[in-house]
This record gives structure tokens, C-alpha cells and sequence, in this order.
């Protein structure tokens, strides 16, 4: 079978990472591959918005609604391969209507990929894109829970600005402990 095909990179320790985002090649991804890389996510309890294990047929339903939204023109999905398996995933949705000047986005990278510089070249990829297809986008936003302090350092490195704080925003429960609500941080980049 022919290789998936995308955008050949380097990272820290000269890994070579392959930035896939056309709709193509992305539904060549084998599902298995992504639902390992979601699930090793979720069951580490870190920041993203899936908290509960997925099977085989929410990755796919997930992947194909996402599909629609990048043929729409409204989102941008890229993931990250390392020897084909899944190591980076960002996903940025553009808001509808008087809000269609913003765009906001959810990203990770694999706990083994992390402090490559693999997040910033994930950010950089996806802003390339957005300035390339989404006319008339000039702010680009995240929310962040504000207690993901790696995150939130990430961010600010980048250039990301603090806008503002919404008090409970997020529900917290790792495994054995009492569900607590958290604040959410809201970020901007403007390009
Ligand atoms: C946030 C996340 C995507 C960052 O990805 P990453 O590939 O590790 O980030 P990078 O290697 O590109 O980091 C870029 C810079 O951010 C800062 N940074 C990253 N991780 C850091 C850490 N653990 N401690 C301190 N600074 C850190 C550094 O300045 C780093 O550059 P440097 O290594 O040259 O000093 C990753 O930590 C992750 O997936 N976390 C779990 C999910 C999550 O929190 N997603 C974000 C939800 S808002």
C-alpha cells in the first residue's frame, strides 16, 4: 500500500515527523492508530476535552464530522505521525457569523513526544494554514484550564495573550478523586 503522504519535519533529536492534513490522507490513518494515541491521553488524565475511553466507532464518527468541517472550509485538522503511528493532533474550528474573524483550536502531542518542540511546530503548521485559507481570521483563541500550568507556559512562550478568566468552566475528576469544577483560561494570538 502506497505511504501517507504530508509534510516531512524535524524535531528535537532529529525525529522525523510527517504533518498530515489533507482529508485524503487523513482518512488513510488507520482508526486503531488514533484511538491508541486518544486513549493513552485520556487515561493519563491530562487536559483535553474527552473524558471517556473511545471505541472504534466514536474515533470514526469523530474523524468523519471533523472531515466535513475541513471540506466546509471551516476547520483546519492536522495529526502528527512518527513511523506511522499517531504522535500530534490539532484541530482549529472557525467561528460562525460576527464571530467568523476567530478561530480556535485543541491540540496535544504523545507524552513521549513531548519538550521536542513538536507543540510549537503544530501551532506554527496550523497558523500557516489558517492565513492560507480562512480570509478574514485575524484572532486565533484557546481555553486552557488554569491549572494546566505546562500548558499555559507553552502558550505564553509562544506569544499567546491572557484575555480573560471564567470561573468553573471545566469539570475535574481524576480516577478516585471528587469531581471539582475548574476555571478556565481564555488565550489569544492575533496574526
Ligand atoms: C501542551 C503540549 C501540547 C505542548 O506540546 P510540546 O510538544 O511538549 O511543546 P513544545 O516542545 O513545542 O514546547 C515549546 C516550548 O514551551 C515550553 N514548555 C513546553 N513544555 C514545558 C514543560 N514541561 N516545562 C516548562 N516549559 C515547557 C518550553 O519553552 C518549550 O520550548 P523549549 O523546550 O525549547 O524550552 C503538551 O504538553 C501536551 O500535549 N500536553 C497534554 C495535553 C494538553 O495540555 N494540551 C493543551 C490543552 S490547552
Amino acid at each position: 500500500m502506497q505511504s501517507i503522504s504530508g509534510k516531512t519535519i524535524s524535531i528535537r533529536d532529529d525525529k522525523k515527523i510527517l504533518l498530515v492534513s489533507r482529508p485524503s490522507e487523513i482518512k488513510r490513518i488507520k482508526p486503531e492508530f488514533v484511538r491508541k494515541y486518544i486513549n493513552a491521553l485520556v487515561k493519563e488524565y491530562t487536559y483535553i476535552s474527552t473524558k471517556k475511553i473511545q471505541s472504534l466507532k466514536d474515533i470514526i464518527e469523530k474523524r468523519n464530522n471533523n472531515l466535513e468541517l475541513v471540506k466546509e472550509n471551516r476547520a483546519i485538522l492536522i495529526y502528527a505521525l512518527h513511523k506511522n503511528q499517531v504522535v500530534g493532533k490539532i484541530l482549529a474550528i472557525r467561528h460562525h457569523g460576527n464571530f467568523d474573524h476567530v478561530v480556535s483550536f485543541e491540540m496535544s502531542v504523545a507524552k513521549e513526544f513531548r519538550r521536542k518542540r513538536l507543540g510549537f511546530t503544530l501551532i506554527n503548521e496550523c497558523i500557516r494554514l489558517i492565513k492560507k485559507k480562512f480570509i478574514g481570521v485575524n484572532t486565533v483563541e484557546i481555553n486552557v484550564y488554569a491549572n494546566n500550568k505546562i500548558g499555559l507556559k507553552v502558550y505564553d512562550k509562544y506569544g499567546f495573550l491572557e484575555i480573560a478568566k471564567v470561573p468553573n468552566s471545566f469539570q475535574w475528576q481524576p480516577p478516585g478523586r471528587i469531581l471539582e469544577y475548574k476555571d478556565k483560561i481564555i488565550l489569544r494570538y492575533y496574526l
